[in-house]
């Protein structure tokens, strides 16, 4: 059984990620802490809260955290996952509370008390890990692994051509969280835009119980839309789903060596970029300290089928 605490921004494939955790038999998941990112802070909150209501799972707590990236301001994602997060498609309200802890005090906490055994799963920017760092010095230590959605080190990015979104939102965030020294796996767009959820998927969930299959037809539609408009495939890329099923099983990465990495914090074109250095002698005029495990391919159909599998109850 492995502990996990969830730092996320809800946003669809976060939501789908979620339904994941709190649905697997492997793990149990001690809390969510919510950041702006795909969305304003307060409605990430009430996105995860929904998650909870839809699973009646209420007793998980879910800790608000930073509202804004740590130096630049907030941008979002609306375009993609809609005005609300989660497509736009007139879900009732939650009806549930945050707790009163901020996202970085919970996740602290729950550090010391679980000392070296929580997993650390990030789905959005890296703000609250990062404020987390500078509250516990000592928090890489305590945690036993952070996996984040993170990166695009041999692809290019989804919001330049350069930047992948999470690592571009709050690029001085993931440069703390790059080089703080906790065992640390990027699973970044390398792997996650091979992860694609469509139609005919879908459609074998359709006849499935519960109130799972409705949920996730209804907040896929904007996010679809918007992928048909923009390069004509009418799919969803589960970009935190396959990070999650990742922290959760990582046999599902075939292919993640540790290399040393780095965030790209200036650039005319590139702030936000994320580079891995390859070579095999790396030490020549290499990227500074900082090193993780960097998911360059994942057996995508063994995932796909436990994500159907789990999502039909
Ligand atoms: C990441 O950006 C967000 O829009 C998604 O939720 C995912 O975490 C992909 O780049
Ligand atoms: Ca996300």
């Amino acid at each position: 059984m492995i502990r996990i605490v969830v730092d996320t921004d809800p946003g669809v494939d976060d939501a789908l990620a979620l339904i994941l955790a709190l649905r697997s038999p492997r793990a149990q998941v001690m809390g969510i802490g919510t950041v702006a990112g795909n969305v304003e802070v307060e409605s990430a909150t009430e996105n995860a809260l929904k998650v909870l209501r839809l699973l009646g799972r209420a007793e998980v707590p879910v800790a608000q955290g930073c509202a804004a990236p740590l130096v630049e301001p907030f941008h979002g994602a609306h375009g993609v996952h809609g005005r609300d997060g989660l497509g736009d498609c007139g879900l009732p309200p939650s009806g549930l509370r945050p707790s009163a802890e901020h996202a970085a005090d919970q996740l602290v906490r729950l550090a010391r008390e679980w000392e070296g055994a929580l997993v650390v799963v990030a789905l959005g920017p890296l703000t609250n890990l990062a404020t987390a760092l500078l509250k516990d010095p000592r928090l890489p230590g305590r945690v036993r692994r952070v996996v984040a959605m993170a990166g695009a080190f041999g692809v290019s990015g989804n919001v330049t051509p350069a930047a992948e979104f999470n690592v571009w939102a709050d690029p001085e965030a993931a440069e703390r969280v790059f080089s703080a020294g906790w065992p640390l796996t990027l699973v970044g767009l390398d792997v996650t835009r091979q992860a694609l959820l469509a139609d005919e998927h879908l459609e074998r969930l359709a006849g499935a119980p519960g109130p799972v299959p409705p949920f996730v037809q209804a907040i896929v539609q904007a996010p679809m839309a918007f992928a048909a408009a923009r390069s004509g495939l009418r799919a969803l890329a589960l970009h935190d789903p396959l990070a999650m099923a990742i922290a959760l099983d990582p046999t599902l990465a075939s292919d993640a060596p540790e290399l040393p990495v780095a965030v790209e914090l200036r650039g005319a074109w590139t702030r936000g970029a994320t580079l891995a250095d390859r070579r095999s002698q790396p030490a020549e005029r290499g990227l500074g300290p900082a090193r993780a495990q960097v998911c360059l391919r994942a057996d995508v159909p063994r995932f796909l089928a436990a994500f159907l599998e789990t999502l039909a109850g």
